[in-house]
């Protein structure tokens, strides 16, 4: 192919190539982008110049972006007379790393949504949310600077696989007959029949798959834990059964760099006290064993008594403390400890549907979706995004907050492996929000600040790109 939608491929550019689980990124890489209804105009053209501006400062010229425009949205309806048209997924799937700003969902139902379809089409199994403080950016918490978390979401399954049927239909009332008069006959749960049902399916394989991304990136960045977070309490051979399956994931694949939260408490009982007992060391872990029935007595026994057989030798005498930490919390709770406690995270992996709620309310905590940057990512794609959507009202004003697609950069730069570029794009903005030179919706929160233009924005950030003490 030399063109999609018509569009020659930068003749300078090279593609990104992907083999065993490895990209390799060319020097000129050519990214292909979708600018994005509305305000995306005003953003990706801000965002665009921080970009090659981060890369020149970085680089000198050794590399650049082959910038590529895709279209769909508004924009593709104009010219080509669909939302989406092919060309543009094909050319994401021939150059696999992309970068988008928001679109509009068109209103009236029939037509293809982008984010499903490239999700779908791509694989695209996991959506990825860091979740960061820059200092000065106004905040309704006490300590934002606490918070920073990365949220690998499911993005797949879970309730929002849009396996549902609609109250009144003949197909929901048939399913209803059946749950009530097969699957519960004579129990004493009944379907309501006037109800609407949806599906919650939760795979190994879409448990395993995202766990093991998140997992690699800990390790990859010398986190300290991975948090599964779930609701299995309640809901247990879907929320429960990814809890357990993370767990199994994490310990069958990287046994000797991990340590759960129960491995923990274990081994640093033997390593407090070596003397100690399976029985006294079951006791510690789980106050009031001794009620306990048998049976329970008889698998926390076990449970430690494999767990210092098999790994003991390899993690006790504190070198457990050395490994990446894998717990579990339940969802309602972690929606308190990001508030209170949110420095004791550093990833979260999550079922698809708490994975949306934490992500909005961690983002929240540290200026809101305006500088909330996203990725979708699966196994040889990702795209980027900006969190928020096309804002109309202020759509060809120059005056939105342009860090959400920014940051999604710097998380895309990251994911390149072009550090450096990040780091100044990550100070320049950082240096400009402390110099309260900021757009209207964080000028309005700021005391003495300096309303400026998205344009502006831009150029400050640019302005405040220093090279930083590493690449030196
Ligand atoms: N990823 C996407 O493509 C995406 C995501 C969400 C919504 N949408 C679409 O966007 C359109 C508008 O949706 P909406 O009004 O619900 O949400 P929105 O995010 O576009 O805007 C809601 C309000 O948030 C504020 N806001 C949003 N982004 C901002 C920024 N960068 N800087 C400053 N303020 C900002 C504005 O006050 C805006 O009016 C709809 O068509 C919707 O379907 C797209």
């Amino acid at each position: 192919m030399s063109s999609f939608n018509g569009v020659p491929i930068p003749s300078h550019g090279q593609k990104i190539e992907y083999s065993n689980g490895q990209y390799r990124v060319p020097d000129h890489p050519i990214i292909p982008f979708i600018e994005g209804d509305g305000t995306g105009r005003d953003i990706w053209k801000a965002a665009s110049r921080v970009f090659d501006a981060a890369v020149e400062k970085a680089y000198h010229g050794k590399r650049a972006v082959a910038w590529y425009e895709i279209f769909a949205g508004e924009k593709a309806k104009a010219r080509f007379g669909t939302w989406l048209p092919d060309d543009s997924v094909n050319a994401i799937r021939e150059f696999r790393i992309a970068i988008k700003g928001p679109l509009t969902t068109p209103v009236g139902g029939g037509i293809r949504s982008l984010n499903v379809t490239l999700r779908q089409v791509l694989d695209l199994y996991a959506c990825v949310r860091p979740v960061k403080y820059y200092s000065g950016v106004p905040s309704p918490v006490k300590h934002p600077e606490r918070m920073n978390v990365i949220i690998y979401r499911e993005n797949t399954e879970d309730v929002y696989a849009g396996i549902e049927w609609e109250q009144g239909t003949p197909e929901v009332a048939r399913l209803i007959e059946f749950l009530n008069k097969e699957m519960l006959k004579g129990g004493k749960k009944q379907v309501r029949l006037d109800s609407g049902v949806g599906i919650k399916p939760i795979s190994i394989t879409g448990t395993k798959r995202l766990v093991r991304m998140a997992i690699q990136h800990a390790l990859e960045n010398k986190l300290k834990s991975v948090t599964l977070v779930h609701k299995g309490n309640i809901q247990k051979f879907t929320e429960g059964a990814f809890r357990k399956w993370g767990y199994e994931l994490a310990t069958e694949e990287f046994r000797n760099q991990v340590v759960t939260e129960r491995e923990s408490w274990i081994i640093d009982n033997k390593d407090k006290n070596p003397s100690l007992s399976v029985e006294q060391n079951a006791n510690l872990i789980e106050p009031g064993l001794e009620f306990a029935t048998d049976e329970f007595r008889q698998t926390i026994h076990k449970e430690v008594s494999d767990c210092l057989d098999s790994i003991y030798a390899t993690h006790g005498k504190g070198a457990w403390k050395k490994k990446l930490l894998i717990n579990d919390r339940i969802a309602d709770s972690i929606f308190q400890q990001v508030v209170t406690r949110a420095d004791e995270y550093t990833v979260l992996a999550t079922p698809n549907l708490n994975g949306d709620y934490i992500s909005d309310a961690c983002a929240a905590q540290v200026g809101g979706l305006g500088i909330a940057p996203g990725g979708n990512i699966g196994d040889g794609y990702a795209i980027f995004e900006a969190t928020h959507g096309t804002a109309p009202k202020y759509a060809d004003k120059d005056v939105i907050n342009p860090g959400s697609v920014i940051l999604s950069g710097v998380m895309m730069f990251r994911f390149l492996g072009w550090g450096e570029a990040a780091d100044l794009i990550e100070h320049g903005l950082e240096r400009t929000i402390e110099q309260k030179k900021v757009t209207y919706d964080f000028e309005r929160l700021m005391e003495g600040a300096t309303k400026v233009k998205t344009s502006e924005f831009a150029s400050c950030l640019i302005e405040n790109m220093q090279v930083p003490v590493a690449a030196d």
